[in-house]
């Protein structure tokens, strides 16, 4: 499953870290704030969770900024997300490009994207594209189904006869096909579900659910996933190893 190198397995750091960045909402409602300050608290969280993956040496960080079905949200809080997303990336870009962070933005195909915005993620994405430190990745305008069809879509437009259609080959196919599997996925807020993210890319990684709110998320909380990450047991379908106690 794991992209080339070492087993996913034999790593006590993760190499794939994505975030369900959840809970603004809450956070702002819980001080009779509305929900658009709960969005402005949540960036010193994202900035503070870059550098803590970066030190602590995740070489992947995804980033669940915005999804597909978050269209549907009021028109006002979209408009905000949109101008708050763009103040956000042009602010920190020479951040990012001094730590040796690669950007890249996943998604971002339908229309009501600011054109404006749409550019500055093209050029993070230019600036950055030469770095060799981690690998940022933020989900924006993003859905996991989504991802698959346009994945069947180019398979099919490529004349590749079904019978040679294999897991791997379908994986070509898919955006940023370089990126390894998620090996962890943290969504903070206590919520249990995947929400159409990275479908595919998830399909053995461990899961953890901080009953965190993600504007109230730091570097403790973050190493903590890391830590309860290196505790778990992946198996990928196998048995453990045996041990000496083990019955013949
Ligand atoms: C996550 O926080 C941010 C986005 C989805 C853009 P929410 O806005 O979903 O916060 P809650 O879940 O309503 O608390
Ligand atoms: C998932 O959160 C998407 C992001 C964090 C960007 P949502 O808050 O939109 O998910 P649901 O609606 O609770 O499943
Ligand atoms: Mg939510």
């Amino acid at each position: 499953m794991d992209q080339g190198g070492e087993p996913a397995a034999a790593r006590a750091v993760p190499r794939h870290v994505a975030c369900v960045m959840d809970g603004n909402g809450r956070w702002a409602q819980r001080r009779s704030l509305p929900r658009t300050a709960g969005h402005r608290a949540a960036e010193a969280t994202v900035v503070e969770i870059i550098e803590t993956a970066r030190s602590a040496g995740v070489e992947w960080l995804t980033l669940y900024a915005f999804s597909t079905e978050n269209w549907k949200r009021p028109g006002a809080e979209v408009d905000y997300l949109m101008g708050l997303v763009r103040r956000v990336v042009r602010k920190h870009a020479p951040l990012l490009l001094a730590r040796g962070i690669r950007c890249r933005f996943l998604g971002v195909t339908d229309p009501r994207i600011p054109l404006g915005l749409a550019q500055d993620f093209a050029d993070l994405t230019t600036l950055t594209d030469g770095n060799r430190g981690m690998t940022l990745t933020v989900a924006f305008d993003h859905g996991g189904r989504r991802d698959i069809v346009e994945a069947a879509r180019s398979l099919i437009r490529s004349g590749t006869p079904a019978d040679e259609v294999t897991e791997d080959l379908f994986a070509q196919h898919l955006p940023f096909p370089d990126t390894p599997d998620v090996d962890l996925v943290i969504r903070t807020s206590g919520e249990q579900r995947i929400s159409n993210f990275m479908l595919w890319k998830v399909a053995y990684a461990e899961w953890t659910f901080p009953d965190v709110l993600w504007p109230d998320f730091r570097a403790p909380d973050f190493l903590a996933c890391l830590d309860t990450y290196r505790r778990r047991d992946r198996r990928f379908g196998d048995v453990p190893p045996p041990t000496n106690g083990d019955p013949r």
